[in-house]
């Protein structure tokens, strides 16, 4: 008999903020394996802002998910069959098995990893994809020199977290954005950042009334993930010669509050007295970084350096909801969902 997969696949595309019918929960036959390839059992399955934009049919960096296709996305699973000697049954392997529970590969873009380097999980999260994208982007395209001011926004998730600590360790003044008090709370006492605004508590010019409070010198670089508000309330406070790596938009993703012209012209006007450099970078053209970021971020993760953060949503049926909150802010840390047990987790 065929191994059969659960799969959560796209229904409809979203107008505006995906919804519980956006999604559809689906049983199928997985294809019996051809030579060099092996069959997984997902255990984490990775949730991404990046998702949402796979589910509009739009022109963009990848291909969108299909009507009735499987959700897109990493995971990291365990090898239950195989026909290569590439792994062997009960190899743990990243790779993008996307939202289901066993999936059948043909080693394209997977890696095996051995647990005894790193909790299995921080493969798609600190040490993986989202801890890579900090590391490039402040490193990168930041260009941090000590003494100088980083703004990171969506400071307490995957990417923003680790952008922070990197600047500390690096000794730079850190200050994060974050929604609510307890994330900031936690940007700040156990993250180690020298302040951290709360971005839900007040509009525009308040916001930027005290982000210009904590970055008395200014604003040197500003790792850019969510646009919107915070956006607009940094940009008054960028110094000359800056830099802005453009990471993400989130509070623009499902189409809200669309930049007004104003917005648009201030902030252009911004980037042009300032002379600021603006520099927009998509992880998948990097990976060649990849080698440095392991040695540097996994050094720092093994000597205490630096933390991270889990939320665990549990079972496959549960991933569209945990997605749709992600995208709200529903999150404390990096976003998984558990599909399977983790025999190497306590
Ligand atoms: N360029 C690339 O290759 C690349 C790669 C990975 C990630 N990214 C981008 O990096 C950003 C962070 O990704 P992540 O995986 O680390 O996610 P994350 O920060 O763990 O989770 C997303 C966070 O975004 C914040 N957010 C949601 N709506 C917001 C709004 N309207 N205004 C301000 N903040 C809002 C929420 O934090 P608060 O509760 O603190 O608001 C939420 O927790 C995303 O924009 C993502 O698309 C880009």
């Amino acid at each position: 008999m065929s191994q059969q997969t659960r799969r959560i696949v796209l229904a409809a595309r979203p107008s505006g903020a995906p919804k519980p019918t956006d999604f559809r929960l689906d049983i199928a036959d997985l294809p019996a394996l051809k030579d060099g390839e092996f069959m997984v059992e997902v255990i984490w399955l990775t949730l991404d802002p990046y998702m949402r934009g796979r589910m509009d049919d739009a022109k963009s960096y990848a291909q969108p998910v299909p009507i009735g296709g499987v959700m897109e996305g990493q995971g990291v699973g365990r090898v239950l069959a195989s026909n290569t000697s590439k792994y062997n049954e009960g190899d743990y392997v990243l790779g993008g098995f996307g939202w289901q529970s066993h999936a059948v590969s043909d080693g394209t873009a997977t890696r095996k990893l051995d647990p005894k380097d790193a909790p299995l999980s921080t493969a798609v999260g600190v040490m993986g994809m989202p801890g890579l994208t900090a590391f490039v982007g402040l490193n990168d395209h930041g260009r941090p020199q000590k003494g100088e001011t980083l703004v990171v926004s969506a400071a307490s998730g995957a990417v923003g977290s680790l952008v922070g600590q990197l600047g500390k360790i690096y000794g730079l003044r850190v200050v994060g954005v974050a929604g609510g008090a307890e994330k900031c709370r936690y940007v700040v006492d156990e993250l180690g950042f020298d302040a951290c605004i709360d971005h839900r508590a007040g509009d525009a010019k308040s916001l930027s009334a005290e982000i210009g409070q904590a970055c008395p010198d200014g604003i040197d670089i500003y790792f850019e993930n969510v646009g919107g508000k915070t956006l607009e309330a940094v940009i008054a406070h960028m110094n000359v010669a800056s830099r802005i790596p453009v990471c993400g938009m989130i509070a623009w993703y499902s189409g809200a509050g669309e930049p007004e012209g104003a917005m648009v012209k201030k902030l252009w006007r911004t980037i042009l007295v300032n002379r600021i450099a603006v520099r927009g970078f998509i992880i998948f053209d990097h990976y060649d970084r990849l080698p440095d970021f392991t040695k540097e971020v996994g050094g720092y993760l093994r000597d205490g350096k630096i933390k991270y953060r889990e939320s665990i949503a549990q079972g496959l049926e549960n991933a569209p909801d945990a997605f749709m909150k992600l995208l709200e802010g529903g999150n404390f840390g990096k976003q998984l969902v558990q599909i399977a047990p983790d025999p190497t987790r306590d």
